[in-house]
Protein backbone atom coordinates (compact mmCIF):
# COMPACT_ATOMS: atom_id res chain seq x y z
CA UNK A 1 0.00 0.00 0.00
CA UNK A 2 1.34 3.70 -1.13
CA UNK A 3 0.16 7.04 -0.50
CA UNK A 4 1.35 10.03 -2.52
CA UNK A 5 0.98 13.59 -0.72
CA UNK A 6 1.63 15.99 -3.37
CA UNK A 7 1.46 19.73 -3.46
CA UNK A 8 3.26 20.40 -0.34
CA UNK A 9 4.08 23.85 0.42
CA UNK A 10 6.93 23.25 2.51
CA UNK A 11 8.56 19.70 3.49
CA UNK A 12 10.30 19.63 6.67
CA UNK A 13 12.47 16.70 5.56
CA UNK A 14 15.81 16.85 8.65
CA UNK A 15 17.32 15.09 6.19
CA UNK A 16 20.88 15.60 5.57
CA UNK A 17 21.82 17.79 2.75
CA UNK A 18 18.13 18.80 1.73
CA UNK A 19 18.81 22.49 2.06
CA UNK A 20 21.60 22.05 0.16
CA UNK A 21 23.94 22.75 2.07
CA UNK A 22 25.47 19.14 2.63
CA UNK A 23 25.42 19.63 6.64
CA UNK A 24 22.54 18.04 9.05
CA UNK A 25 20.40 20.67 10.89
CA UNK A 26 18.17 23.28 11.17
CA UNK A 27 17.04 23.60 7.76
CA UNK A 28 17.32 21.00 5.96
CA UNK A 29 13.44 21.36 4.24
CA UNK A 30 12.26 20.69 0.50
CA UNK A 31 10.74 24.28 0.41
CA UNK A 32 9.94 24.16 -3.36
CA UNK A 33 6.60 25.74 -3.59
CA UNK A 34 5.58 21.78 -4.84
CA UNK A 35 7.49 19.21 -2.67
CA UNK A 36 5.80 15.64 -2.62
CA UNK A 37 6.09 12.85 -0.12
CA UNK A 38 5.64 9.03 -1.11
CA UNK A 39 4.65 6.74 1.91
CA UNK A 40 5.32 2.44 1.17
CA UNK A 41 4.65 0.08 3.69
CA UNK A 42 4.57 2.69 6.89
CA UNK A 43 8.01 4.43 5.62
CA UNK A 44 8.96 7.57 4.07
CA UNK A 45 10.08 5.98 0.20
CA UNK A 46 10.36 9.04 -2.18
CA UNK A 47 10.56 13.11 -1.76
CA UNK A 48 11.23 14.87 -4.24
CA UNK A 49 9.57 18.01 -6.73
CA UNK A 50 5.88 17.17 -7.19
CA UNK A 51 6.27 17.45 -10.72
CA UNK A 52 8.84 14.13 -10.66
CA UNK A 53 6.75 12.42 -7.96
CA UNK A 54 6.05 8.50 -8.68
CA UNK A 55 2.56 6.96 -8.91
CA UNK A 56 1.38 5.92 -5.74
CA UNK A 57 -1.82 3.79 -4.94
CA UNK A 58 -3.77 6.32 -3.42
CA UNK A 59 -2.62 10.50 -3.93
CA UNK A 60 -3.48 13.69 -1.30
CA UNK A 61 -3.13 16.80 -2.13
CA UNK A 62 -1.75 19.53 0.41
CA UNK A 63 -2.95 21.93 -0.94
CA UNK A 64 -0.14 23.96 -0.27
CA UNK A 65 -0.03 23.29 3.22
CA UNK A 66 3.82 22.56 5.56
CA UNK A 67 4.52 18.41 5.87
CA UNK A 68 6.54 18.15 8.67
CA UNK A 69 8.11 14.57 10.75
CA UNK A 70 6.00 13.83 13.81
CA UNK A 71 7.09 15.21 17.23
CA UNK A 72 9.31 13.60 19.32
CA UNK A 73 8.61 14.34 22.54
CA UNK A 74 11.83 12.89 24.88
CA UNK A 75 10.18 13.99 28.36
CA UNK A 76 7.08 13.64 29.82
CA UNK A 77 5.80 12.37 33.21
CA UNK A 78 2.59 10.86 32.09
CA UNK A 79 1.64 8.18 35.08
CA UNK A 80 0.09 10.02 37.55
CA UNK A 81 -3.12 10.87 39.67
CA UNK A 82 -4.84 13.95 40.79
CA UNK A 83 -3.94 17.38 39.68
CA UNK A 84 -1.98 21.04 41.45
CA UNK A 85 -3.96 23.41 40.06
CA UNK A 86 -4.27 25.28 43.08
CA UNK A 87 -0.36 24.53 43.50
CA UNK A 88 -0.29 26.56 40.00
CA UNK A 89 -2.11 29.15 41.09
CA UNK A 90 -0.41 30.07 44.23
CA UNK A 91 2.71 30.12 42.37
CA UNK A 92 1.50 32.66 40.21
CA UNK A 93 0.19 34.53 42.87
CA UNK A 94 4.11 34.90 44.37
CA UNK A 95 5.05 31.39 46.02
CA UNK A 96 8.26 29.70 44.40
CA UNK A 97 8.39 26.08 42.96
CA UNK A 98 10.14 23.76 44.61
CA UNK A 99 10.69 19.64 44.00
CA UNK A 100 8.71 18.93 47.04
CA UNK A 101 5.13 19.54 45.22
CA UNK A 102 6.25 16.61 43.48
CA UNK A 103 5.48 14.47 46.93
CA UNK A 104 1.53 15.36 46.72
CA UNK A 105 1.25 13.70 43.27
CA UNK A 106 2.91 11.00 44.79
CA UNK A 107 0.53 10.26 47.58
CA UNK A 108 -2.91 10.72 44.81
CA UNK A 109 -0.82 8.33 42.74
CA UNK A 110 -0.19 5.50 45.35
CA UNK A 111 -4.32 5.72 46.32
CA UNK A 112 -5.47 5.29 42.60
CA UNK A 113 -6.17 2.11 40.85
CA UNK A 114 -4.74 1.04 38.08
CA UNK A 115 -7.53 1.99 35.67
CA UNK A 116 -8.14 5.33 36.85
CA UNK A 117 -3.80 5.79 36.34
CA UNK A 118 -4.15 4.15 32.91
CA UNK A 119 -7.18 6.15 32.16
CA UNK A 120 -5.12 9.21 32.65
CA UNK A 121 -2.09 8.51 30.69
CA UNK A 122 -4.44 7.25 27.49
CA UNK A 123 -5.83 10.45 27.90
CA UNK A 124 -2.73 12.40 27.84
CA UNK A 125 -0.93 10.19 24.95
CA UNK A 126 -4.48 11.34 22.95
CA UNK A 127 -4.21 14.64 23.85
CA UNK A 128 -0.47 14.53 22.47
CA UNK A 129 -0.81 12.38 19.59
CA UNK A 130 -3.62 15.29 18.16
CA UNK A 131 -0.98 17.82 18.67
CA UNK A 132 1.32 15.80 16.16
CA UNK A 133 3.60 14.11 18.95
CA UNK A 134 4.17 10.50 17.84
CA UNK A 135 6.70 9.34 19.58
CA UNK A 136 6.46 10.52 23.70
CA UNK A 137 9.01 9.76 26.13
CA UNK A 138 7.21 8.47 29.66
CA UNK A 139 8.48 8.07 33.14
CA UNK A 140 7.49 6.92 36.53
CA UNK A 141 8.55 8.65 39.38
CA UNK A 142 5.08 9.14 41.06
CA UNK A 143 4.96 5.92 42.67
CA UNK A 144 8.02 5.50 44.94
CA UNK A 145 7.36 2.48 46.37
CA UNK A 146 8.15 -1.11 44.70
CA UNK A 147 5.13 -1.93 43.71
CA UNK A 148 3.82 1.75 42.37
CA UNK A 149 6.85 2.11 40.52
CA UNK A 150 6.48 -1.39 38.60
CA UNK A 151 3.01 -0.68 37.69
CA UNK A 152 3.65 2.65 36.18
CA UNK A 153 6.45 1.59 33.96
CA UNK A 154 4.13 -1.49 33.20
CA UNK A 155 1.39 1.04 32.47
CA UNK A 156 3.79 2.97 30.18
CA UNK A 157 4.93 0.06 28.52
CA UNK A 158 1.26 -0.49 27.06
CA UNK A 159 1.52 2.88 25.32
CA UNK A 160 5.34 3.98 24.30
CA UNK A 161 8.65 1.84 23.44
CA UNK A 162 10.34 4.94 25.75
CA UNK A 163 9.77 4.15 28.84
CA UNK A 164 12.09 5.54 31.85
CA UNK A 165 12.52 3.92 35.23
CA UNK A 166 12.54 7.45 37.41
CA UNK A 167 12.35 5.71 40.68
CA UNK A 168 14.65 8.53 42.30
CA UNK A 169 12.52 11.51 41.37
CA UNK A 170 12.32 12.57 45.11
CA UNK A 171 12.98 10.75 48.23
CA UNK A 172 9.23 10.00 49.36
CA UNK A 173 8.60 11.42 52.68
CA UNK A 174 8.36 7.65 54.88
CA UNK A 175 12.78 7.69 54.02
CA UNK A 176 12.88 11.39 54.78
CA UNK A 177 15.08 10.72 57.81
CA UNK A 178 17.24 7.81 55.44
CA UNK A 179 17.39 8.72 51.99
CA UNK A 180 20.73 6.24 51.63
CA UNK A 181 18.40 3.48 52.04
CA UNK A 182 15.77 5.03 49.53
CA UNK A 183 18.80 4.59 46.95
CA UNK A 184 18.91 1.57 48.26
CA UNK A 185 15.82 0.48 47.63
CA UNK A 186 15.72 2.33 43.84
CA UNK A 187 19.21 0.88 43.12
CA UNK A 188 17.91 -2.80 44.33
CA UNK A 189 14.21 -4.24 44.41
CA UNK A 190 12.75 -1.37 43.10
CA UNK A 191 14.83 -1.65 39.86
CA UNK A 192 14.57 -5.31 39.33
CA UNK A 193 11.00 -5.02 39.35
CA UNK A 194 10.94 -2.11 36.76
CA UNK A 195 14.25 -2.78 34.49
CA UNK A 196 11.83 -5.62 32.76
CA UNK A 197 9.68 -2.51 31.32
CA UNK A 198 11.85 0.41 30.79
CA UNK A 199 14.87 1.44 28.39
CA UNK A 200 16.07 4.37 30.35
CA UNK A 201 16.73 5.17 33.67
CA UNK A 202 16.78 8.55 35.21
CA UNK A 203 17.71 10.55 38.42
CA UNK A 204 16.43 14.29 39.80
CA UNK A 205 19.94 15.51 40.78
CA UNK A 206 19.20 19.10 42.46
CA UNK A 207 18.73 20.22 45.69
CA UNK A 208 16.13 18.72 47.45
CA UNK A 209 16.34 15.82 45.23
CA UNK A 210 19.09 13.30 44.79
CA UNK A 211 23.07 14.44 44.97
CA UNK A 212 25.57 13.60 42.32
CA UNK A 213 27.12 10.48 44.19
CA UNK A 214 23.57 9.53 44.57
CA UNK A 215 22.74 10.01 41.10
CA UNK A 216 26.07 8.58 40.01
CA UNK A 217 25.11 5.14 41.67
CA UNK A 218 21.17 5.09 40.66
CA UNK A 219 22.85 5.18 37.13
CA UNK A 220 25.27 2.74 37.18
CA UNK A 221 22.79 0.47 38.85
CA UNK A 222 20.43 0.87 35.92
CA UNK A 223 23.19 0.88 33.51
CA UNK A 224 24.05 -2.72 34.87
CA UNK A 225 19.82 -3.82 34.54
CA UNK A 226 20.25 -3.26 30.58
CA UNK A 227 18.85 0.36 31.07
CA UNK A 228 19.89 3.56 29.29
CA UNK A 229 20.96 6.62 31.21
CA UNK A 230 19.11 10.55 31.21
CA UNK A 231 19.23 12.74 34.03
CA UNK A 232 17.16 16.12 35.15
CA UNK A 233 19.93 18.14 35.35
CA UNK A 234 20.28 21.92 36.62
CA UNK A 235 17.21 23.02 36.70
CA UNK A 236 16.63 24.80 39.67
CA UNK A 237 20.30 26.10 40.37
CA UNK A 238 23.58 25.29 39.27
CA UNK A 239 24.75 21.81 39.95
CA UNK A 240 26.72 18.53 39.38
CA UNK A 241 24.01 17.46 37.30
CA UNK A 242 24.84 17.62 33.70
CA UNK A 243 28.27 16.50 34.63
CA UNK A 244 26.91 13.27 35.70
CA UNK A 245 25.31 13.27 32.86
CA UNK A 246 28.26 13.23 30.40
CA UNK A 247 30.33 11.37 32.90
CA UNK A 248 27.37 8.44 32.77
CA UNK A 249 27.36 8.69 28.37
CA UNK A 250 23.88 9.67 29.20
CA UNK A 251 21.44 10.51 26.42
CA UNK A 252 20.26 13.67 27.06
CA UNK A 253 20.50 15.99 30.16
CA UNK A 254 17.50 17.74 30.59
CA UNK A 255 15.77 21.22 31.73
CA UNK A 256 19.90 22.62 31.92
CA UNK A 257 18.09 25.72 33.26
CA UNK A 258 21.55 26.91 34.82
CA UNK A 259 24.88 26.05 33.52
CA UNK A 260 28.56 27.05 33.79
CA UNK A 261 30.63 27.27 31.10
CA UNK A 262 32.38 24.03 32.10
CA UNK A 263 28.50 22.50 31.44
CA UNK A 264 27.89 24.03 28.09
CA UNK A 265 31.80 22.49 27.13
CA UNK A 266 30.60 19.10 28.62
CA UNK A 267 27.79 19.34 26.56
CA UNK A 268 29.26 20.47 22.96
CA UNK A 269 32.05 17.83 23.36
CA UNK A 270 29.43 14.65 24.09
CA UNK A 271 26.86 13.00 22.36
CA UNK A 272 24.89 14.12 26.01
CA UNK A 273 21.61 16.35 24.44
CA UNK A 274 20.96 18.90 26.37
CA UNK A 275 16.71 19.26 26.14
CA UNK A 276 15.64 22.21 27.23
CA UNK A 277 12.03 22.59 28.94
CA UNK A 278 10.27 25.73 28.30
CA UNK A 279 7.04 25.25 29.21
CA UNK A 280 8.67 24.79 32.96
CA UNK A 281 10.14 28.23 32.82
CA UNK A 282 6.97 29.34 31.87
CA UNK A 283 5.10 27.52 34.32
CA UNK A 284 7.47 27.91 37.42
CA UNK A 285 8.48 31.23 36.15
CA UNK A 286 11.74 30.59 36.41
CA UNK A 287 14.56 32.00 33.59
CA UNK A 288 14.14 30.29 30.43
CA UNK A 289 17.85 28.22 29.85
CA UNK A 290 20.31 29.89 27.40
CA UNK A 291 19.54 28.01 24.18
CA UNK A 292 21.70 30.61 22.12
CA UNK A 293 25.07 29.51 24.07
CA UNK A 294 24.50 26.21 24.09
CA UNK A 295 24.05 25.98 20.34
CA UNK A 296 26.73 28.75 19.76
CA UNK A 297 29.08 26.13 21.74
CA UNK A 298 27.86 23.63 19.35
CA UNK A 299 25.84 20.86 21.82
CA UNK A 300 22.82 19.10 20.41
CA UNK A 301 19.27 20.71 21.36
CA UNK A 302 16.26 19.16 22.29
CA UNK A 303 13.05 20.69 23.10
CA UNK A 304 10.38 19.09 25.00
CA UNK A 305 7.16 19.44 27.03
CA UNK A 306 8.05 18.02 30.63
CA UNK A 307 4.31 17.36 30.33
CA UNK A 308 3.54 16.57 34.11
CA UNK A 309 1.13 17.86 36.86
CA UNK A 310 3.40 19.50 38.81
CA UNK A 311 6.05 22.04 36.91
CA UNK A 312 4.42 21.97 33.04
CA UNK A 313 0.94 20.62 32.54
CA UNK A 314 1.19 21.04 28.65
CA UNK A 315 1.04 18.64 26.44
CA UNK A 316 1.73 21.16 23.60
CA UNK A 317 4.88 21.25 21.61
CA UNK A 318 3.49 23.79 19.33
CA UNK A 319 3.03 25.76 22.30
CA UNK A 320 6.80 24.44 23.58
CA UNK A 321 8.38 25.55 20.12
CA UNK A 322 6.52 28.98 20.14
CA UNK A 323 8.19 29.30 23.46
CA UNK A 324 11.69 28.40 22.43
CA UNK A 325 11.38 30.63 19.40
CA UNK A 326 10.08 34.04 21.30
CA UNK A 327 11.94 33.23 25.33
CA UNK A 328 14.53 31.66 24.04
CA UNK A 329 15.60 33.06 20.83
CA UNK A 330 15.54 29.99 18.76
CA UNK A 331 15.46 30.27 15.46
CA UNK A 332 12.15 28.48 14.27
CA UNK A 333 14.08 26.27 12.22
CA UNK A 334 16.10 25.69 14.94
CA UNK A 335 12.96 25.23 17.00
CA UNK A 336 11.14 22.80 14.59
CA UNK A 337 14.68 20.80 14.47
CA UNK A 338 15.18 20.51 17.99
CA UNK A 339 11.59 19.03 18.83
CA UNK A 340 11.91 16.65 16.09
CA UNK A 341 15.08 15.74 15.19
CA UNK A 342 16.39 17.06 18.50
CA UNK A 343 14.00 14.56 20.38
CA UNK A 344 15.11 11.68 18.38
CA UNK A 345 18.41 11.87 19.40
CA UNK A 346 17.90 12.22 22.79
CA UNK A 347 15.99 9.15 22.53
CA UNK A 348 18.77 7.53 19.81
CA UNK A 349 16.43 6.84 17.25
CA UNK A 350 17.46 7.30 14.27
CA UNK A 351 13.84 6.09 12.32
CA UNK A 352 11.73 8.70 13.70
CA UNK A 353 12.07 12.65 13.65
CA UNK A 354 12.97 13.09 9.98
CA UNK A 355 11.69 12.17 7.01
CA UNK A 356 14.69 10.94 4.83
CA UNK A 357 14.52 7.70 2.63
CA UNK A 358 13.60 4.51 4.97
CA UNK A 359 11.89 6.57 7.96
CA UNK A 360 9.00 5.36 9.81
CA UNK A 361 6.19 7.68 7.97
CA UNK A 362 5.08 9.12 11.06
CA UNK A 363 4.63 12.60 9.89
CA UNK A 364 2.27 15.85 10.28
CA UNK A 365 0.52 18.32 7.95
CA UNK A 366 -0.30 21.78 9.35
CA UNK A 367 -3.09 24.13 8.28
CA UNK A 368 -0.99 26.36 7.36
CA UNK A 369 1.80 26.88 5.10
CA UNK A 370 5.01 26.92 6.45
CA UNK A 371 6.88 25.56 10.10
CA UNK A 372 6.87 28.99 11.14
CA UNK A 373 2.96 29.39 11.49
CA UNK A 374 3.60 27.20 14.84
CA UNK A 375 5.33 30.16 16.14
CA UNK A 376 3.75 32.38 14.57
CA UNK A 377 0.22 31.78 15.21
CA UNK A 378 0.58 30.47 18.91
CA UNK A 379 -1.91 28.76 20.76
CA UNK A 380 -3.82 28.23 17.29
CA UNK A 381 -4.47 24.31 16.74
CA UNK A 382 -3.35 23.91 13.41
CA UNK A 383 -1.73 20.23 13.33
CA UNK A 384 -4.60 18.84 10.41
CA UNK A 385 -3.31 15.57 9.73
CA UNK A 386 -0.99 13.03 11.87
CA UNK A 387 -0.18 9.92 10.49
CA UNK A 388 1.89 7.14 12.23
CA UNK A 389 3.41 4.30 10.96
CA UNK A 390 2.10 5.94 7.47
CA UNK A 391 -1.75 5.61 9.05
CA UNK A 392 -3.79 8.20 9.63
CA UNK A 393 -4.70 8.71 12.64
CA UNK A 394 -5.71 12.32 13.50
CA UNK A 395 -7.49 14.26 10.65
CA UNK A 396 -8.75 13.00 7.38
CA UNK A 397 -6.79 11.78 4.13
CA UNK A 398 -7.45 14.64 2.25
CA UNK A 399 -6.36 18.01 2.86
O1 LIG B 1 10.72 17.63 35.33
N1 LIG B 1 12.12 18.02 37.96
C1 LIG B 1 11.54 17.03 38.37
N2 LIG B 1 10.40 16.53 37.95
C2 LIG B 1 9.42 17.28 37.22
C3 LIG B 1 8.54 18.02 38.13
C4 LIG B 1 7.58 17.15 38.71
C5 LIG B 1 6.57 17.77 39.63
O2 LIG B 1 6.68 18.94 40.08
O3 LIG B 1 5.64 17.01 39.88
C6 LIG B 1 10.08 18.18 36.21
O4 LIG B 1 9.96 19.40 36.26
FE1 LIG C 1 10.78 16.10 34.24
Amino acid sequence: MSALITNIGELVTNAPGDDGSGQDGPGDYLAASSAALVISDGLVAWTGPAARAPAADEAIDAGGRAVLPGFVDSHAHLVFAGERGAEFAARMAGLPYSAGGIRSTVEATRSATDSELSANLRRLAAEMLSQGITTFECKSGYGLTVADEARSVALAAQVTPEVTYLGAHVVPQEFGPDPAAYVELVCGPMLDACAPHAKWVDVFCERGAFDADQARAVLAAGQSAGLQPRVHANQLAPGPGVQVAVEAGAASADHCTYLSDADVDALASSATVATLLPGVEFSTRQPYPDARRLLAAGATVAIATDCNPGSCFTSSIPFCIALAVREMRMTTQEAVWAATAGGARALRRDDVGHLGIGARADLIMLSAPSHAYLAYRPGVPQIATVWQAGQPVVGGRSA
